[in-house]
């Protein structure tokens, strides 16, 4: 099974631009042909939230005129850009659980693959959450499927990157969540965007991976104390591969085609 990921979209009303520079519904625009243009085609897409920018109808509404071009199934989580009443209006077809109406959860069986959608959003706030009660919810998708390989999408990632204006939020319930995790096994990836960038990390031994932009990224800044800046660094996305018999790869590519050449002549 191949999921592809996009993420951190901050698809913006039509007067806007990204940092005043960057027309983000242009670039999920362009994100959208290279998916659509796979080979082999992507079983589903995952979207890791930051779908929009300030979570208004009238934003979703373009969101979904984008995504209505995307060939593919595809699967979104809310970012802390996004906002859930107007995501759950605008995508009504969406596994959304019923049981959960304050969020947007969704458990979701693709073959053999468990793919479970959280929702890490705390309105109002940059910061991620997963209280009690999400948490409580994984534990129980999990365990109703103990064993089964999973991929689990939630926007904030639950490991600190080392870039610092980053990592002074951290998302509150990531340690509860990596202990569920790793209490189920089966969990292949926990994969999440909000960094802009592509990383990987395994905290309390649970693989964890981050998705560049559709558009924009954050610098690779390591220094202590650095203030974020951000970075024209190509677009990309991810394919995750998840094999019977062989280990999950997670491979980063570019929504640029450079063009691939034969090595020998
Ligand atoms: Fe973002
Ligand atoms: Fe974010």
């Amino acid at each position: 099974m191949i999921v592809a990921q996009i993420s951190d979209l901050h698809v913006m009303r039509e007067d806007r631009l990204a940092y005043g520079a960057l027309d983000t519904r242009a670039f999920l625009l362009r994100a959208i042909d290279r998916l659509n243009t796979l080979a082999p085609r992507p079983d589903v897409v995952a979207i890791t939230g930051d779908l929009v920018d300030e979570g208004s109808a009238g934003e979703y509404a373009r969101l979904r005129t984008c995504l209505d071009g995307l060939r593919l199934p595809y699967r979104l989580v809310p970012g802390n850009h996004d906002a859930r009443a107007p995501l759950r209006a605008a995508f009504p077809e969406q596994p959304w659980d019923r049981e959960e109406p304050e969020f947007c959860l969704f458990a979701e069986e693709h073959g053999e693959v468990l793919l479970v959608g959280l929702d890490s959003l705390d309105p109002g706030r940059t910061a991620g959450l997963l209280c009690a009660r999400r948490l409580a919810w994984l534990d129980r998708v999990l365990a109703a499927r103990a064993g089964r390989p999973s991929l689990v999408m939630v926007h904030h990632p639950p490991f600190a990157t080392g870039i610092a204006h980053l990592d002074g939020l951290p998302m509150e319930g990531a340690a509860e969540m990596l202990a569920i995790a790793a209490r189920h096994g089966g969990v292949q990836r926990v994969v999440a965007g909000h960094v802009h960038r592509a990383m990987g990390a395994q905290p309390l031994g649970v693989a964890c991976t981050t998705c560049p932009s559709t558009a924009h990224h954050f610098a690779l800044d390591l220094e202590p104390g650095m203030r974020a800046r951000w970075i024209p660094e190509p677009p990309g996305f991810q394919l995750h591969l998840l094999q019977p018999r062989a280990a999950t790869v997670t491979h980063t590519g570019f929504i640029e085609d450079f063009g691939a050449r034969p090595t020998k002549p």
